[in-house]
Parts: C-alpha cells; sequence; structure tokens
C-alpha cells in the first residue's frame, strides 16, 4: 500500500512546473518557439544562403548585448541552410565552436576537424594531442574535399580567441586552393569593441557584413515567454505576471535569457513558500535576485577600486536628493568609504578611468554636460540599476562584506518610518 502511494517525502506530482526544462539557461527552443526574431533571421540567411543553391556566401559578424538571440539564431539558420540545401543537391556541414572553451587556434582548428568528421566515414586519423593547428586544417581540408560542397562555420564568443588566424584560413581556402567547397563563416561577438581589434588583425580576405542585434522590447520578451508557458501547471501563472516579468526585463536589458530565468525563479519561490500560484509579488522577489546576480557578474571582473566608486555613487543616490553625480562627487565619497576598510585610494583620474570602464559594461551611464562658460565641461554618472542592488552585489566580494549595508545606508529615513508604523499600530 505504501510503496503505491509513494515515499511522502518526496511529491510525485510538482504543483508549480509541467515542463521546466523549458526555462532551463541551456534549453535551445524549437523553431515555433522562436519570436521577434524575424528580420535578423533573414539578414542572416541573406548572407550565407547563397550556400544551399550551390554559390559562394558571405562572411558575417554578429554584434549584441547578452540575451539577444545570436547564438540561437545563428544556429537556427544554419540549420535551415543545411535542411534546404539537401533539397538542392548541396552537401552543406555545419560547425559550431564556442570560443570561450576553444580558445586558441589549436583547439577551434582540432573542434572543427572532429565534428566535420563525425559522421562522414572520413578514415584519417585525427589526434587529439601532440599535433599542430596546421595539421588539423589539413584534416579540415581533406574532409571538406571528399564529403562536402559546402560548410557553414559558426564562431560563436569570437572575442575569446587568442588570435583570428583562424579567419584568415578559412576565408582563404578555396583561394589557397585547399578546397573546392565554399565555406561561410559566422562570428558572433558581444563585445562591439571586437571590430577594432579585428580591422587591425585581419586584411581583407574577411571581406565580411555586420549585423547588430538590439535588446528585446517589452512586447518581444512578452511573446517569447508566452510561448514557453507550457512550463508551468496550466492556471498557476496568475494574470499579468508575464507582462510584469517583461516589462521589468525589457526597462533593465532586453536580455532574453535573464528574463526566462526570472520567471523560473518566480516559480521556485512560489513553491518553496507553498504557494499554488506565481504571483506579481514573486516576479519582483525573483528579479531583485536576478538584478543583483547580474550587477555580481558584470562587476566580477572590476577591480576593488570600480566597486568601490559604484558603492560611492549609490551610498550617494541613496542618502542625497540627486540621481546623478560629477566624478569629483564620487571620488570624495569614494576616498572616504576606502577610509572605512582601511584601503589606500587610488587617484581621481584612475576613479576616472574605473568609471568609464564601468559605463562600458552598462552599470552606470554618464553623460557631459556643459558647466557653463567659465567652468568647462564635466561628467555626470548615474546609476542603471537600483542602489540597492548595487550594495548588494558589491558587499558579495569578500573582501568588502564589512561595508555598510542598504539598511544602514538608508538608516535614517527608514528609522523614522519604522518608528511611525510602530506608534500606528497602537491607535
Ligand atoms: N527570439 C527568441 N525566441 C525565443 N527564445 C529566445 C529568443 N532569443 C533568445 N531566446 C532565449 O534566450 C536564450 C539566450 O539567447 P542566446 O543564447 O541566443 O543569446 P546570445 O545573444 O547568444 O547571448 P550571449 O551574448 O550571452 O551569448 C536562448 O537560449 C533562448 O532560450
Ligand atoms: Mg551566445
Amino acid at each position: 500500500m505504501a510503496d503505491q502511494a509513494g515515499d511522502p517525502l518526496f511529491q510525485s506530482h510538482d504543483p508549480i512546473f509541467d515542463r521546466k526544462e523549458l526555462l532551463h539557461v541551456g534549453h535551445v527552443p524549437d523553431e515555433e518557439r522562436i519570436v521577434g526574431r524575424d528580420d535578423e533571421i533573414e539578414s542572416v540567411a541573406a548572407e550565407v544562403g547563397a550556400i544551399t543553391r550551390g554559390d559562394p556566401p558571405n562572411n558575417v559578424m554578429i554584434y549584441g548585448k547578452t540575451g539577444t538571440g545570436k547564438s540561437l539564431i545563428s544556429r537556427h539558420v544554419a540549420t535551415r541552410a543545411r535542411n534546404a540545401s539537401r533539397g538542392n543537391d548541396v552537401d552543406c556541414g555545419v560547425l559550431y565552436v564556442d570560443c570561450s572553451e576553444a580558445n586558441t587556434e589549436t583547439r577551434a582548428t582540432r573542434q572543427l576537424a572532429l565534428s566535420l568528421k563525425e559522421g562522414t566515414g572520413y578514415e584519417g586519423n585525427i589526434p587529439v594531442r601532440g599535433v599542430g593547428t596546421m595539421e588539423y586544417y589539413q584534416h579540415i581540408w581533406d574532409v571538406l574535399e571528399a564529403f562536402f560542397d559546402a560548410v557553414i562555420v559558426i564562431l560563436d564568443e569570437i572575442d575569446k580567441l587568442d588570435n583570428s588566424n583562424i579567419l584568415m584560413q578559412l576565408s582563404r581556402a578555396r583561394e589557397a586552393q585547399k578546397t573546392d567547397a565554399y565555406i561561410g563563416v559566422i562570428g558572433i561577438s558581444n563585445k562591439v569593441k571586437y571590430r577594432e581589434t579585428l580591422d587591425e588583425r585581419i586584411d581583407s580576405s574577411f571581406g565580411h557584413r555586420e549585423l547588430f542585434f538590439h535588446p528585446y522590447d517589452a512586447s518581444q520578451l512578452r511573446e517569447i515567454m508566452r510561448n514557453r508557458e507550457d512550463a508551468f501547471q496550466s492556471g498557476v501563472l496568475e494574470d499579468g505576471t508575464i507582462e510584469l516579468c517583461a516589462a521589468l526585463a525589457a526597462k533593465k536589458h532586453g536580455d532574453a535569457r535573464k528574463a526566462i530565468e526570472i520567471l523560473k525563479e518566480a516559480g521556485e519561490l512560489a513553491r518553496r513558500t507553498g504557494s499554488e500560484t506565481v504571483s506579481e509579488d514573486h516576479i519582483k522577489q525573483a528579479q531583485e535576485v536576478a538584478e543583483i546576480n547580474r550587477i555580481e557578474e558584470l562587476t566580477s571582473g572590476a577591480t576593488v577600486h570600480a566597486k568601490l566608486a559604484l558603492y560611492a555613487l549609490a551610498s550617494h543616490i541613496v542618502t542625497g536628493e540627486r540621481e546623478t553625480y560629477k566624478t569629483r562627487e564620487i571620488y570624495e565619497r569614494y576616498g572616504s568609504v576606502c577610509d572605512l576598510i582601511a584601503t589606500d585610494p587610488i587617484t581621481e583620474n584612475g576613479l576616472y578611468r574605473q568609471l568609464k570602464e564601468q559605463a562600458f559594461l552598462g552599470v552606470i551611464e554618464s553623460e557631459k554636460t556643459g558647466g557653463g562658460r567659465s567652468q568647462g565641461s564635466y561628467l555626470l554618472h548615474r546609476l542603471v540599476t537600483d542602489p540597492k542592488h548595487i550594495v548588494k552585489a558589491v558587499r558579495r566580494d569578500s573582501s568588502l562584506e564589512d561595508l555598510p549595508t542598504y539598511d544602514d545606508l538608508a538608516g535614517t529615513e527608514r528609522a523614522t518610518t519604522d518608528r511611525d508604523a510602530d506608534l500606528s499600530s497602537f491607535s
């Protein structure tokens, strides 16, 4: 009897999620769940599409902030191109390399050779170690020559590669008579700055188009999440929760991955607290956690001084009346924060450079303001996110956990409202 009922320690039925895998970070959605990127899909297809007719493709570089669908759309278009090629009797391969893992030319070419070989019946032996880049290239040309008319190579996170020689090799292969197969490269980066380094390092042989993917707006994020509503048991998501989640994510970053993560986290929260539905409150709480995580990720590579600069700006905003502060004002506050934790401050100019870096990461926005005829111009900095999240994220750095908390900073205000609340409960 007890057997049939199962162990009560483990619920047999998840009250919140039905197909939770739809919300997992690594989940690749089916074609019909991809929304809001029709123009981008067409643009990528226009560059590499000639391959499907047996003609030479263009190379393309895709730029855009994180979570804007670059990897997803590239793989989607490449797969469709391969299928369309088949219909035209063109043997087209698709290769995907994550250059954040295969971050050297040797690793990247080894991965290309090994995945190209897969399923072809190629008899050459491709050693996993002990050989150099040239040997891997040779295998690539040989497999291409024997089994393919064309190949689409996706080099994701291409800025992580230690050099861009691979772009030159792939784009010159036909010209250098290494192979007759057409090679179309899709390079992907979330660092727009990569363009500048690319221009310097690469010669005209990698003639390529550039596409920019923009952050999703609220209505696109809403569609993306609506398409995965079946991750939840029916009736669990309260009215308005997806709309709220989309609005919050669009306001902050327009990152689809983060929006989906918030939705999932909200579901976890509901489950943990024994709620039968996911409410707007769950979304708001999940969003806060996600935002602190995001700031922590963004600043994870930053120096302690950059974090202290952010903290100083946040503390100004919490205790002051304004939303924007001058470099000088931030520097002064930064000085006293350094005193608090007995750290030697860097120079004002050094701090200014740290702030610029943060502006690049999108944690703050800096705007030049004319200070009138005699004063010259100066920069005003504002936080892109809630100061509370900055304070929490900065204090997660173990060397900075002794800094005053958000509640400490907001202390005076809070103390009075708390007292008011206490008093009113007696009346
Ligand atoms: N248009 C879309 N339709 C449905 N889901 C999407 C869409 N765009 C993104 N997603 C979801 O968001 C996740 C992140 O997208 P993707 O990995 O393509 O972002 P990215 O631009 O490559 O980001 P990064 O620069 O961080 O690598 C995808 O796995 C997918 O689940
Ligand atoms: Mg990506």
